[in-house]
């Protein structure tokens, strides 16, 4: 059965099954137990999810971490294991730091909070589910929650379980695609894909870790719209870019896209009652949040970050990734994991939904062809996206005035002129003309004339 082509995964099956069987109440399956799970306990729930909610849940697996524990993925939607053709991908990473706790959890509990509104029939989360495929990675970095949740009463805890198995702090370890782009800012060259410029081969570099290796195949395979990656000691919504310009440890270093990012991160941090709360007071009395607004702040005006994630997803892909601070404690006694899942369970939410901004949808050519790898650029953002297989696309913008232009190689680009309210997204299709068939007809209007011309004259 393909649902067992996971080894691992096959045992968990089992044994949440036979729990499931002897608890047929509907009430049972639908309780959120607001505890940490070890890696064995995370595999029984997430399975635990998928019994209970098939149609609309698949759990895969991106890769193994070095301790060869899963990277684990649980997708929900409304038909699992496929791009839907103009349906946006979502993800949220957690525990990238393994002794960040927090964000692993509530990605568990959000994950069974969908499966249960959905089974109830929630309106707002049906629609979500029928219109959003959301990939939900409780933790990458599985090895390092393993230690910190072993020593988690040691008085130094605060870095115990922070990096990998190999001592990799992996929000450090991704390809520095910002050091490029900076070039390039001034001296030319591409604004997005920036990995396709670069020879790095990513399977044989022996710098990068095995879970930052799965993670850059991840989002390079799937067409993710929009993500955002989880971690805790302090209490923010970070936006890009996370790397400063000069290399100074603190400077505002706004991306292109600083507009449609700060509202992305505002869209999590103004749910979230302690996050958006103007009179919070620093986690540590030495902290500076100088660079926070009402919960949200740059990376590079907060302190610099090279080699994040963050800034690698928005340089290497059409992903737009934010990055969440949920907790001043990284790993907070497990009796208020409830308050934590209660500050945020709106902001999940509210934050998915963003990917239902801007405007999308897709490249054709005249015969109705998808046009894969066609160029999106915005006039006065200097970022483009691209065109997903079936020619579809997202275009995340705040609202505005716009002027979108379709280009592919081989075809005559078309600009169009569009209006972008808060939400949703705007329809905007494009019909690609090729050069050759533009040829063709320019030569069928040359014979016409000749064909005119000499009967006028009487050749
Ligand atoms: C449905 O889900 C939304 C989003 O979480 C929530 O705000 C709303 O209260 C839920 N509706 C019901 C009837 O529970
Ligand atoms: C996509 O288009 C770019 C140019 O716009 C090109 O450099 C790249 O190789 C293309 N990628 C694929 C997969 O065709
Ligand atoms: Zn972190």
């Amino acid at each position: 059965m393909t649902w067992c082509r996971l080894l691992l995964i096959c045992s968990a099956v089992s044994w949440a099954k036979a729990a499931v069987l002897a608890e047929p109440t509907d009430s049972a399956s639908d309780q959120i137990i607001f505890q940490y799970h070890q890696y064995p306990e995370l595999r029984e729930v997430l399975v635990g999810v998928w019994l209970q909610c098939p149609s609309i849940s698949r759990i895969y697996t991106v890769g193994k971490s070095t301790e060869n524990r899963e990277l684990l993925v649980i997708e929900l939607t409304d038909n699992p294991g496929k791009h839907e053709p103009g349906e946006p991908e979502f993800k949220y990473v957690g525990n990238m730091h393994g002794n960040e706790a927090v964000g692993r959890e509530l990605l568990v509990f959000l994950a069974q909070y969908l499966c249960n509104e959905y089974q109830k029939g929630n309106e707002t989360i049906v629609r979500l589910i029928h219109s959003t495929r959301i990939h939900i990675m409780p933790s990458m970095n599985p090895d390092g929650f393993e230690k910190a949740f072993s020593q988690v009463d040691d008085p130094n805890d605060w870095f115990i379980g922070r990096t990998n198995a190999q001592g990799i702090d992996l929000n450090r370890n991704f390809p520095d695609l910002d050091r490029i782009v900076y070039i390039y800012e001034h001296e030319g060259g591409p604004n997005n894909h920036l990995l396709r410029n670069i020879k790095l081969s990513v399977d044989r570099n022996s710098k990068l870790a095995p879970e930052t290796k799965a993670i850059i195949h991840w989002i390079m395979d799937i067409p993710f719209v929009l993500s955002a990656n989880l971690h805790g000691g302090d209490v923010v919504a970070n936006y890009p870019y996370d790397e400063t310009r000069t290399g100074s440890s603190h400077e505002y270093s706004a991306c292109p896209d600083d507009k449609i990012f700060k509202s992305l991160a505002e869209a999590y941090a103004s749910l979230n009652p302690v996050m958006s709360n103007p009179n919070r007071q620093p986690c540590r009395k030495n902290d500076d949040d100088r660079s926070f607004i009402d919960g949200t702040t740059n990376g590079g005006a907060w302190y610099s970050v090279p080699g994040g994630m963050q800034d690698f997803n928005y340089l290497s892909s059409n992903c737009f990734e934010v990055t969440l601070e949920l907790s001043c404690t990284k790993f907070p006694p497990p009796d208020s994991l409830a308050q934590y899942w209660e500050e945020n369970r709106d902001s999940l939410l509210n934050y998915i939904q963003q990917v239902h901004r801007g405007v999308k949808g897709f490249v054709r050519d005249y015969h109705q062809k998808p046009i894969a790898n066609a160029t999106i650029s915005v006039e006065g953002i200097n970022h483009d996206v691209t065109s997903a297989k079936d020619g579809d696309y997202w275009r995340l913008l705040a609202p505005g005035n716009y002027k979108i232009t379709a280009s592919a190689s081989g075809y005559l680009a078309i600009t169009k002129k569009v209006a972008i309210p808060p939400s949703p997204a705007v329809v905007l299709d494009f019909n690609l003309e090729s050069f050759s068939e533009r040829k063709e007809e320019e030569k069928a209007e040359i014979m016409q004339w000749w064909k005119m011309m000499s009967e006028t004259l009487n050749f």
